[in-house]
């Protein structure tokens, strides 16, 4: 191949990426013939995770000194959310309840959701067909989540070839046999039941003619069972779940309006939250018979300096508001870094490049175009090896603005498939970069883990329940499922399980409260005084809410 599509490429990368296209026709030879790199053993994986994996590193750490959770290691960026006094706002109404002793309700629901992705929307459609009133509270838009940013599929046991107990095997090898096994067994067993419920509401999974699923591989899976619609997975998923959800009336959602705060009762249960109206901050006091957590993740506080694939609003406010409130949180040490982040065109830098991509063969390759390692190990191994090719061999290939990574070889995967199968498989990203000059038929991309998953958070049960009672949560605001290490594609099928789960059993326990109780800021009384005597002092408040970039002042 001529080098001609490399031309938009700078200087300094262009003849390593010309190293990868003289590779490629040997590379391809050697897959055909069921060669090249292997996967590593056990031991050398764990080998490779303490020394080079972001989790291992000690410089970025805190202990936190309050809470349930007191005494775990933790990201000094979370320690810092955890130990922050409660906004500005909350302190007002704080004081306020002091004296009178409740709040006044602005509006009352049976339950509220806080959180707009693919977990609370999926729970407050559960929950209105059961007959429950539903506010949905969401920071920004209705759907403006990293639900939607999911590219690359779902994981479900469905063909012949594949059972739950096989997916089971899966996670739990996957997740270091750090997971919950009763969250595991909810997770898999449910799976092929939410994919019928998808099809049913509408999503368009990718299907041969014949209209039986495609399934392709993800890291560290012994089957195919990942289900995809294109390079716009959790797009498609979101777009049904809202369109369900329009046709609920007993679901209202308030947006632009973040909880600040969970309100609690005497009895120290959850019966409702502060809602923070954006611009402005004016206050909304919602009071609920159950509340369910879906706040989603925390890429956008950066852990260790990296960049994210996450959206905007991914700020760990979930954590906060349970943990203020007493909830334990689990895993938390334990980041997701995805092998697979954009280093070149620098204005991506941090998005991802789906791991669908090495599914269907793309090979990962160092800057003199090798292989060297087996594309599909489970993510942290692949991110750990990235990162000891760029820092510990020098092997990575430097693009103008500072960034280091390695090539992703996507032109392999049509000549593995076939022609069209990159445009067709892939009609986000093609579209995306073809805008900027750069055709993925023809040219690799250069690639660098970025911080993409939260694995950990609040602790639940296989109800979605957590400690407090009236408090449900799901998705990604929650620890367990994955234990320290998530695989591909489980995450959209978790916020469809347990958002479902957190839903139904919200909206059980809502019918059991005979009559709405006073909302008060109670759990904060405790919170204040663990601070004050850990000799914390007022000053930095949380949750956040956004990131604040450059000149952007928070909000
Ligand atoms: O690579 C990806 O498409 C990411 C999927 C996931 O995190 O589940």
């Amino acid at each position: 191949m001529s080098s001609g599509p490399l031309n938009l490429f700078p200087e300094m990368l262009r003849d390593s990426a010309r190293m990868v296209q003289r590779t490629r026709e040997s590379r391809l030879s050697r897959r055909r013939m069921g060669e090249g790199v292997e996967a590593l053993s056990l031991s050398d994986r764990r080998a490779l995770l303490e020394e080079f994996h972001p989790d291992h590193r000690l410089d970025g750490r805190g202990v936190l000194q309050v809470g349930p959770s007191k005494g775990a290691s933790l990201p000094f960026e979370l320690v810092e959310l955890l130990q922050s006094w409660p906004r500005p706002l909350v302190m007002d109404l704080y004081g306020a309840c002091r004296e009178s002793g409740s709040l006044t309700a602005g509006m009352t629901t049976d339950v509220l959701v806080i959180g707009g992705g693919g977990a609370g929307t999926a729970a407050a459609i559960v929950a209105a067909e059961a007959g429950a009133r539903v506010l949905v509270a969401t920071k920004l838009r209705l759907g403006d989540s990293n639900t939607v940013m999911a590219e690359g599929g779902m994981q479900v046991a469905d063909h012949e070839c594949d059972s739950p107990a096989q997916h089971y095997l899966d996670v739990m090898g996957g997740g270091h046999f750090t997971s919950d096994p009763d969250l595991v067994e909810a997770l898999v067993t449910e799976g092929p039941g939410v994919l019928r419920w998808m099809e049913e509401l509408g999503m368009l999974f990718d299907k041969y003619p014949t209209g039986r699923m495609k399934v392709r591989h993800g890291g560290g899976t012994s089957r195919k069972r990942l289900h995809a619609a294109g390079d716009v997975t959790g797009l498609e998923m979101m777009r049904v779940l809202k369109d369900r959800m329009e046709c609920l009336d007993r679901i209202q959602v308030i947006p632009f309006a973040p909880a600040v705060e969970l309100l609690t009762d005497e009895n120290g249960r959850a019966v409702g939250a502060i809602l923070e109206q954006l611009p402005g901050g004016k206050p909304l006091i919602v009071a609920a018979k159950a509340v369910v957590l879906a706040t989603g993740g925390f890429g956008r506080l950066h852990l260790n300096g990296f960049p994210t694939s996450n959206h905007h609003g991914a700020m760990a406010d979930g954590l906060v508001l349970a943990y203020r409130a007493g909830v334990p949180l689990r895993d938390l040490n334990h980041c997701q870094y995805h092998p697979t982040g954009v280093v070149f065109p620098e204005k991506l830098n941090g998005l991802l490049l789906t791991e669908k991509f090495r599914g269907l063969g793309a090979q990962l390759l160092n800057r003199h175009g090798d292989e060297f390692v087996f594309s599909l190990e489970p993510r942290d191994v692949t991110t750990a090896a990235i990162i000891r090719e760029c820092s510990e061999f020098g092997n990575g290939a430097k693009a103008p603005g500072g960034g280091v990574g390695v090539w992703l070889d996507i032109p392999m995967i049509d000549q593995i498939h076939g022609l069209g199968t990159i445009e067709r498989e892939f009609p986000g990203r093609f579209k995306e970069y073809l805008r900027m000059g750069l055709d993925i038929r023809q040219v690799p991309l250069l690639a660098y883990p970025t911080l993409h998953y939260q694995n950990g958070g609040v602790v639940i049960q296989p109800n979605g329940g957590t400690d407090m009672p009236g408090l449900f949560a799901a998705g990604e605001v929650t620890g367990g499922v994955h234990g320290r290490n998530r695989l591909m594609g489980n995450a959209l099928l978790e916020i469809l399980v347990f958002g479902r789960r957190a839903g139904a059993s919200a909206v059980a326990f809502a019918k059991g409260v005979k009559q709405a109780q006073e909302p008060g800021l109670g759990h904060l009384e405790a919170y204040l005084e663990q601070l004050e005597s850990a000799g914390m002092q007022p000053g930095r408040s949380s949750p956040r809410l956004l990131p604040a970039y450059g000149s952007v002042r928070p909000i």
